[in-house]
């Protein structure tokens, strides 16, 4: 049999709950894949800086350099969000992501038609829609230089910090999204803000300069503002979405929304070579942490992403997937996503009924 060494990041509040849920979920597909996964844990976010004093301590960057896929739950919390920016759970996070090289985050938003009923948006605007967030997670704002908070001559601080792009960062971002767009129904969203930003600009013109190599894509602009309000306005209008740092974590959390909860998205972080980073979108939720209340599906469909993307177990993936629309199919959900004549259930509970559609 296969074996596959996974690195396991739990990190903060409703981290632990939802990894351990979805560990026990792959155990059961290894089980019926015959696919030997050696789970490994490491710290990271608040709970590394409690134990050892830093948001991304260097063994875990070496440890996940080493395995063959990395499951990442969640950082951050209100304990922590007074430190100074080097010690927050934030940084951990981005210096994973930097650390690896992980440029490219797939974000899917598909409309389940168990939880069409769950998003606050009409059916009708919402029935079958699936959208390929493509977000570039290693450079833009995020990282830009300078940035800082620096005294001025009168003594007043200033903010500052630096979206930036250079042409080969965002070509190759692109490409991975002409070939996302390829794959799926061929139409390629890019967003930024061109009409204001430089670096916009400059995005727009390199995006704009590849599209002749994917001539069975069709390409569209639009402003991340305009594209914001078309997310809510028609979302059936979108196949796959390429943009920047911030814009794409922003626009990701609003095409969460159309699905019906946060607590059901999940995502791939890919580089050109290495293990990727796979994690739900949403956050440590904090207000639910130790609670059993947290949905651990964003969870679960990440781990689906690992073995369809990292691990190129489509079959497994696949599986794991249908697991998830049967327990929809039989009525359980979690608060975050409960509607009328539901069966509400915990997060461990939840877990308990996927173990028991993956053994019918
Ligand atoms: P959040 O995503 O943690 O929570 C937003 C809201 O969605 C909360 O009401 C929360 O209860 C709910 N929610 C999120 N996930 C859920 C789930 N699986 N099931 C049910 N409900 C869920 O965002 P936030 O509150 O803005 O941030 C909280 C902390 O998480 C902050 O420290 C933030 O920096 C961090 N954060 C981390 C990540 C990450 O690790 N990738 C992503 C986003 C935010
Ligand atoms: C996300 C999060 C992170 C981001 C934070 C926690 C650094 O919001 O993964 O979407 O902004 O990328
Ligand atoms: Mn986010």
């Amino acid at each position: 049999s296969q074996t596959y060494r996974i690195t396991l990041l739990p990190g903060d509040g409703i981290g632990p709950e939802i990894l351990g849920v979805t560990v026990e979920i792959l155990k059961e597909i290894g089980r019926q894949f015959d696919l030997s996964f050696e789970f490994s844990e490491a710290l990271i976010g608040g709970s590394a800086i409690d134990a050892v004093g830093s948001p991304l301590p260097e063994e875990t960057l070496t440890q996940c350099r080493a395995s063959d896929a990395v499951l990442l739950a969640a950082i951050g919390g209100y304990k922590w969000d007074n430190l100074p920016r080097h010690l927050r759970p934030e940084t951990g996070l981005l210096g994973l992501r930097a650390g690896l090289n992980l440029f490219a985050n797939l974000r899917p938003a598909t409309i389940l038609p168990q939880l069409v009923d769950a998003s606050s948006l009409r059916r009708e605007v919402i029935e079958g829609v699936d959208i390929m967030v493509v977000r570039e997670l290693t450079g833009g704002i995020y990282f830009g230089e300078p940035k800082g908070v620096f005294a001025t001559e009168s003594g007043e601080k200033r903010g500052v910090n630096t979206m930036a792009y250079t042409e080969g960062e965002i070509d190759r971002i692109a490409r991975v999204a002409f070939e996302t767009a390829q794959k799926r129904n061929h139409r390629l969203c890019s967003v930024d803000k061109a009409n204001v930003l430089e670096v916009s600009q400059l995005w727009r013109d390199r995006v704009t300069a590849l599209a002749p190599a994917y001539g069975d894509v069709e390409l569209s602009h639009l402003y991340v503002d305009n594209a914001a309000m078309q997310l809510v306005r028609w979302p059936q209008q979108f196949d796959t979405i390429v943009t920047g740092n911030l814009f794409g974590d922003i626009l990701s959390d609003i095409a969460a929304m159309l699905t019906g909860s946060i607590g059901m998205l999940p995502s791939a972080s890919l580089g050109a070579d290495g293990p990727g980073v796979f994690e739900p979108v949403h956050g440590s939720a904090p207000d639910i942490a130790g609670q059993d209340k947290a949905n651990p599906l964003a969870q679960v469909l990440s781990a689906a992403m690992m073995l369809r993307y990292g691990l190129h177990q489509a079959a497994a993936a696949d599986r794991l997937e249908t697991a998830v629309t049967t327990v929809l199919d039989q009525g359980y959900r979690t608060g975050d996503i409960a509607s009328e004549g539901s069966t509400i259930l915990g997060c461990q509970a939840m877990g308990d009924a996927l173990l028991k559609a993956l053994n019918p």
